[in-house]
């Protein structure tokens, strides 16, 4: 992406994103713009698509926003920076395909929206996934674990989301990082039961 562009991105989602500390900081859409650009290299996908779907990928999040399903925030952004409608338009297909709850395991229809999708699940996923469950859950006032309990923890979030994250990677790139994450995220979980049943 070019450079300009690149700094007025970052200058945007930084003031969207502000102090937000519920794991979509701007920082987690820079490591999946990092991360985007790798596989769209990898899978020869279109870098100024990619690279715009992947910084603008959370400026809409309801979670955040209430921006509802238009995107508001990455068409104007878009707009001010003169990019071709179309082109916009493409991206914006882009970002709506990415979500994994909007979107459940349905896969995205071009090759840049699966990428931009596998970056942002690798994301979820290893240490730094590990992270952002546990900043995520207690920002929400959730518990870390409860062994009663098979939802609504940050433990049972692997179990329900993030464990079955690397079979639904798109590409050949994604998968084999995703593979070394998982491992990690079964070592720290088996660290954790077994510290938890006093065994360490
Ligand atoms: P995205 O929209 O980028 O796919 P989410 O908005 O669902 O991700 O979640 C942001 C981060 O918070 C991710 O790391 C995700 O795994 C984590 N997270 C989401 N839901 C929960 C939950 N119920 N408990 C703990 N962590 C969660
Ligand atoms: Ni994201």
């Amino acid at each position: 992406m070019n450079p300009a562009l690149y700094k007025a991105a970052l200058e945007r989602i930084s003031g969207l994103f502000g102090e937000d500390a519920t794991g979509h900081d701007v920082h987690h859409t820079l490591r999946v713009y990092r991360m985007a650009m790798r596989l769209a290299e990898a899978e020869r996908a279109d870098r100024e698509l990619v690279g715009l779907a992947a910084m603008l990928h959370d400026a809409d999040d309801p979670k955040l926003f209430g921006t509802g399903n238009g995107l508001p925030n990455a068409r104007a952004f878009m707009d001010e920076q003169g990019i071709a409608p179309v082109q916009a338009e493409t991206v914006c297909t882009i970002i709506g395909e990415v979500s994994f709850s909007k979107n459940g395991s349905k896969r995205p229809s071009t090759i840049e929206g699966m990428v931009v999708q596998d970056a942002d699940r690798l994301d979820a996923i290893g240490a730094i996934g590990i992270a952002r469950t546990f900043a995520f859950g207690g920002n929400r006032g959730q518990a870390i674990h409860d062994p009663g309990r098979d939802t609504g923890t940050s433990i049972a979030h692997f179990h329900e989301k993030l464990l079955k994250l690397k079979d639904l990677m798109n590409t050949e790139e994604a998968r084999r990082i995703a593979e070394e994450r998982h491992r990690y995220m079964e070592a720290f979980l088996a660290e954790f039961q077994d510290e938890w049943d006093g065994k360490r």
